[in-house]
């Protein structure tokens, strides 16, 4: 089955060509970062403007990179939310309108189940059940999969999401957006255990996550010590805002593994792109045995090889989305 993903959530408009559920043809996204960036994040009205603009060159780039025709394709899989209203209507038209032309069934996906099947397309795939975590700039949500299908949350974020903690600690620091990578790319330079920065809930017992305080903390540490203090640190302060950021990931990771048993655990989306992330989780999958996959970069970020993987597998079991197929801002997985 040659099927066709068309991701538009937020700001990254993407689209890619996928066989057999996992046999990646093309993909291509474009990404709005110049667009956003000088107002240090992203403005809806202007991401779906922008959207309006790409989404037909981004489809077209796709097929032919992928060196296919439309008349090949079996299934159009979109995301269908949860996302910014405006944005994910680009991608929902365009998903219709290729479906009513070509004659092939529409599915509607879940952008959250994307990420989470992220894990399944490079490499050895997960076991079940396994222990989820989608981390990103709009969610920090873990998960607990018996099955493919079958998902329980297990845990969220009670405020901010870990990425969006990134790019306003990099806003009030000055550095840019978004802020991910470079709080990442500085971070090496600096030492994490220079300002002890809170973890928050770290006496609970909970697995939720919670990132407000720690940016707020960011704030109050750059007005006491001064502007001119905190310029001179930026690596020791990255370096420890950034090991505050992984610390609190990965408490509630380690007692959902202790209180499940679970030992096979995916990382994905923007935030598993980060480099002390993923070796902190290599140390911990090492010293306790367990099984961490985390998809190369290009899957973690906003991409529609997931949206597609995860479309893929419900159109071969016959599931169909009408044409009055409607944006969900707040669906939940
Ligand atoms: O998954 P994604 O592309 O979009 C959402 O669904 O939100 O994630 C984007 C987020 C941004 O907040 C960005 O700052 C963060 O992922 N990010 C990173 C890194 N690369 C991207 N955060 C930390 N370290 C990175 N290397
Ligand atoms: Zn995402």
């Amino acid at each position: 089955m040659r099927v066709l993903g068309i991701e538009t959530s937020c700001d990254d408009c993407a689209a890619a060509v996928l066989d057999d559920g996992n046999r990646i043809l093309s993909h291509v996204v474009h990404s709005q970062i110049d667009t956003h960036r000088p107002y240090g994040g992203v403005v809806p009205e202007l991401a779906s403007r922008n959207h309006l603009e790409k989404i037909v060159p981004v489809i077209r780039a796709a097929m032919e990179k992928a060196g296919v025709g439309f008349p090949s394709l079996d299934g159009i899989a979109v995301t269908r939310g949860p996302g910014l209203v405006g944005s994910l209507l680009v991608g929902l038209c365009a998903a219709k309108a290729l479906s009513f032309a070509l004659g092939i069934p529409l599915c509607g996906v879940n952008h959250l189940e994307g990420h989470l099947l992220a894990p399944f397309l490079e490499g050895e795939p997960p076991s079940f059940p396994l222990l989820g975590l989608v981390v990103s700039g709009g969610h920090t949500s873990l998960y607990e999969a018996a099955d493919m299908d079958s998902y329980r949350l297990l845990g969220e974020t009670r405020d901010d999401a870990a990425g969006e903690a990134f790019d306003k600690v990099a806003k009030l620091l000055g550095l840019g957006y978004p802020g991910g990578v470079v709080i990442d790319r500085l971070a090496r330079q600096g030492n994490p255990l220079a300002f002890p920065f809170p973890r928050a809930l770290s006496g609970s017992e909970g697995l939720d996550f919670s990132f407000s305080g720690l940016k707020t903390s960011v704030l109050y540490f750059v007005r006491r010590r001064g502007e001119a203090f905190a310029q001179d640190h930026l690596p020791d302060l990255a370096a420890s805002f950034q090991e505050a950021v992984v610390d609190s990931l990965l408490a509630p990771l380690g007692r959902a593994v202790a209180r499940t048993g679970i030992r096979t655990v995916t990382v994905s989306g923007g935030v598993a792109c980060n480099s002390r992330l993923r070796s902190r989780l290599a140390e911990m999958a090492e010293a306790q045995g367990l099984r961490v996959h985390i998809p190369p970069p290009f899957l973690c970020t906003d991409n529609a090889v997931m949206i597609a993987a995860a479309g893929a597998r419900r159109l071969a079991r016959g599931e169909r989305s009408s044409l009055s197929l409607n944006a969900e801002p707040d669906l939940s997985l």
